[in-house]
């Protein structure tokens, strides 16, 4: 697995949006929307359904017009420079847009013809990219044939033909089998790590974690939190403390004396006999310290203490108030015919 940089210092934006509005009817989706993307990372937009995440994409993708507000996008004004944009931009929607009639092959040919590769540059990113996708095999049927997740490796294959600078990718590996998922997040990290820039949305936890460096949490078409992953989680979830205490009987014990001091702001705590441990959720540095010099001074010996910080799945929740989509559950029904996978 390609392993990339996250967090490269301080680069250029490759995408900024400022007071991007649009609106359907009623309907706000979206409602004001900032975003920097540093060029050479992997941006992570999540949101629940309907966040306004795919008119995002739409917008700086030139597919439609905002009602205000304006983007820059490797350099091009989104709404001035349409042509010029294209020329440096992939998209992967988030509904397969491929050829049925044509073979994978072709599709991919055919896209790397309308981007100006020659006939030999346009065969060699097609070959490239149907093996790097697992799809060599399928090459010559037509796209018609393939299943769900054949035609969404297909799709993320296209986007990448022109060896675009910028690449949006709305929702890429919904649908996808594990395996296929982990094969596009290794080809996007591949993307990243050759100097494209990604503008990712996604309802996966796990996604945003492998992928992003950065998150920016849309909802009802409005910026709700942005940040680094770990600064999301900080920021958001509080952090859970851990003590392991030096005699495992006294876990009960513990629990009540810290559940009965009634320590500033402190919600409580719970014994978790399995592992050993009482966990006990705090706010600040100094709730910390109180837990621990309680303990101390009430005679309780203390093996080790740690503190966990909450998964991305917590902080989705409390920020959205929604539960992220879970992985596991879309999985499988998009698999790949015994016939044609390789
Ligand atoms: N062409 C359209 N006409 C009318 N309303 C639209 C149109 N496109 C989007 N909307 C509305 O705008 C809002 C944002 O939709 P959008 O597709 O951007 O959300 P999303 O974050 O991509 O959701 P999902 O996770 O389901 O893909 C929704 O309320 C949607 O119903
Ligand atoms: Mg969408």
């Amino acid at each position: 697995m390609t392993r990339i940089d996250k967090n490269p210092s301080n680069g250029a934006n490759a995408v900024e949006v400022r007071g991007m509005v649009k609106h359907y009817g009623e309907t706000k989706a979206l409602d004001g929307v900032d975003l920097d993307v540093r060029e050479g990372t992997v941006h992570g937009v999540l949101g629940p359904n309907g966040a306004g995440k795919t008119t995002l994409v739409r917008v700086l993708s030139t597919l439609i017009q905002p009602d205000s507000g304006t983007a820059m996008v490797a350099g091009y004004n989104v709404l001035t420079q349409p042509r010029q944009l294209r020329r440096v931009i992939g998209l992967t929607g988030q509904y397969a847009s491929v050829d049925e009639k044509l073979s994978g092959w072709e599709n991919l040919y055919m896209i790397g013809r309308l981007l100006d590769l020659s006939r030999k540059e346009a065969r060699r990113r097609s070959d490239e990219l149907l093996e790097r996708f697992s799809l060599t095999e399928a090459a010559k049927k037509a796209a018609m044939t393939y299943s769900g997740g054949m035609r969404r490796r297909l799709d993320l294959a296209a986007s990448m033909i022109g060896q675009p600078s910028v690449l949006y990718l709305d929702e890429p590996t919904t649908g996808l089998d594990p395996r296929t998922r982990n094969e596009v997040w290794d080809e996007v990290k591949r993307m990243v790590a050759e100097g494209a820039t990604v503008l990712l949305t996604t309802q996966y936890m796990e996604e945003a974690e492998q992928l992003a460096g950065e998150l920016t949490v849309i909802d009802k078409g409005k910026v709700i939190a942005n940040g680094g992953v770990n600064a999301l989680k900080a920021k958001v979830g509080g952090r859970t403390l851990q003590i392991q205490p030096s005699d495992p009987s006294q876990l009960t014990a513990m629990a009540i004396a810290i559940n009965d001091a009634g320590l500033d702001g402190l919600a409580g705590s719970q014994a978790v006999p399995d592992d050993g441990l009482l966990n006990v959720p705090i706010l600040s540095d100094e709730q910390l310290t109180a837990v621990v010099g309680l303990l101390g001074a009430r005679g309780f010996g203390i093996t080790n203490i740690g503190t966990h910080l909450p998964s991305l799945d917590e902080v989705f929740l409390a920020i959205t108030g929604e539960k992220p989509a879970d992985a596991a559950e879309d999985i499988v029904s998009d698999a790949i015919p015994q016939e044609v996978s390789v």
